[in-house]
């Protein structure tokens, strides 16, 4: 029988990224905190996929389960590199949920969250608090104080806290906590960290060895260029051996030789973090997708996206200086992720003035939220500002539009 070969990964240097992207026009993409941009290879590896499915007769190499060994691989490169701690997941809600089942919690416990937070990362400690008798409790910042030092002072403010459920890049305006501060105030007192990275791998680097967190995770389709329907989830050593998944799919199962599951016992857990991979993953297109998309963030190194980003933010903020808007934002958010803030009056014909321009990005909650990749060229910046300068001279406007 015909062995169809699906292409490797091709991956491009960096000076060449804006060609590694499908662009079209002069369209202005900064929603990449909603949505990575597509790169022609991982296109081009997903449409080879596809073909090769429509031949179910056909043998593919790899096939879908070598296609989870080289993802699982791929992803523990941005952890420390053992891929027995990579789970596939279909949704940050879905590892989270897992998360959330494996942790214990006893009536009276607490569990933390950031108030704003994801609601993928809430709604599982909402439901988990009601079910075990514990508390959530929300981070709320004083005025003038950082998210970070607002997560310490409630850490040192509940002597029954339990669980940390938190990011490390904040998804409605790029803020930052202090990982490394928050981790070790936890560590002293035996709390677990859960951290959804959804908003930060494939650009800001973590640190599996400092944090010692219990789990991660993180959607594929943002930052690491690739697939939705397929996240990952870290998993730390303990919850290699104790975690409790929250469906009981074969594939996180060990069959054996002949693939039997008995009905008197039930099949012990595949390796390593495998006894959370969900089922329905099996599908090559998105797996192909997310293999080529992070081997093109791996080439480029999370580190030097994360230096690159930078500039085009900091492009940004020169050029809405220079139009006397500095007072739209503030700096010391995280390289590729912003806010801008226009005066509540002016929001919707800023962001009607950027859509006019052909900028796209997400308007909520009273902020436009920037978040470019390398297919964003510096200069693409005052494009930005250009727009913004011409709505605030022009004045308000109806309504932003609902998202
Ligand atoms: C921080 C964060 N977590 C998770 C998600 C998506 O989660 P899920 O895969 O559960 O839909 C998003 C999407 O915007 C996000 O910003």
């Amino acid at each position: 029988m015909p062995t169809l070969r699906l292409p490797d990964p091709v991956t491009v240097p960096m000076d060449q990224a804006p060609d590694a992207f499908v662009l079209e026009g002069d369209a202005l993409y900064l929603d990449c905190a909603a949505q990575g941009p597509r790169l022609r290879s991982a296109h081009a590896a997903a449409m080879a996929a596809m073909d090769a499915a429509a031949r179910p007769w056909q043998r593919v190499s790899p096939t879908p389960q070598e296609q989870r060994d080289i993802l699982r691989a791929l992803l523990s490169r941005l952890f420390d590199g053992d891929a027995e701690a990579i789970a596939l997941v279909p949704s940050a809600a879905f590892g989270l949920a897992a998360a959330a089942n494996s942790l214990a919690l006893a009536p009276g416990d607490s569990v933390l969250v950031l108030d704003g937070q994801f609601p993928s990362n809430l709604l599982c400690w909402q439901q988990r608090c009601a079910d075990t008798g514990a508390r959530l409790r929300g981070v709320f910042r004083e005025p003038g104080q950082d998210w970070t030092d607002a997560v310490l002072a409630a850490i040192a403010a509940d002597p029954r806290l339990r669980i940390a459920a938190l990011p490390q890049v904040r998804w409605d305006d790029g803020a930052v906590l202090d990982l490394d501060r928050i981790s070790a105030a936890l560590r002293e007192r035996g709390i677990a960290l859960v951290l959804d990275l959804s908003q930060s791998l494939g650009v800001v680097p973590p640190d599996v060895g400092r944090w010692q967190p219990d789990f991660i995770v993180s959607v594929g389709y943002k930052w690491l260029l690739g697939a939705r329907g397929l996240a990952c989830l870290w998993v730390a050593p303990r919850w290699r051996e104790h975690g409790r998944p929250i469906e009981h799919h074969w594939l996180a199962r060990d069959g054996g030789p002949d693939w039997r599951f008995g009905v008197d016992a039930a099949a012990s857990f595949a390796a390593g973090a495998r006894r959370f991979d969900a089922g329905g993953l099996d599908d090559p297109v998105r797996l192909a997708l997310a293999i080529a998309g992070l081997a093109q963030v791996l080439a480029w190194e999370p580190a030097k996206i994360a230096a690159a980003l930078g500039e085009r933010t900091d492009a940004l903020h020169d050029a809405l200086d220079a139009a006397g808007l500095s007072a739209w934002t503030s700096r010391g958010h995280a390289p590729h992720l912003m806010a801008l803030t226009p005066p509540d009056d002016l929001l919707a014909a800023a962001d009607a003035a950027l859509r006019e321009a052909g900028i796209s990005c997400t308007c909520r909650h009273g902020r436009l939220r920037i978040a470019p990749h390398l297919h964003v060229a510096t200069g693409d910046m005052t494009r930005v500002a250009d727009a913004l300068s011409r709505a605030s001279r022009q004045g308000p406007r109806a309504a932003c539009r609902p998202r």
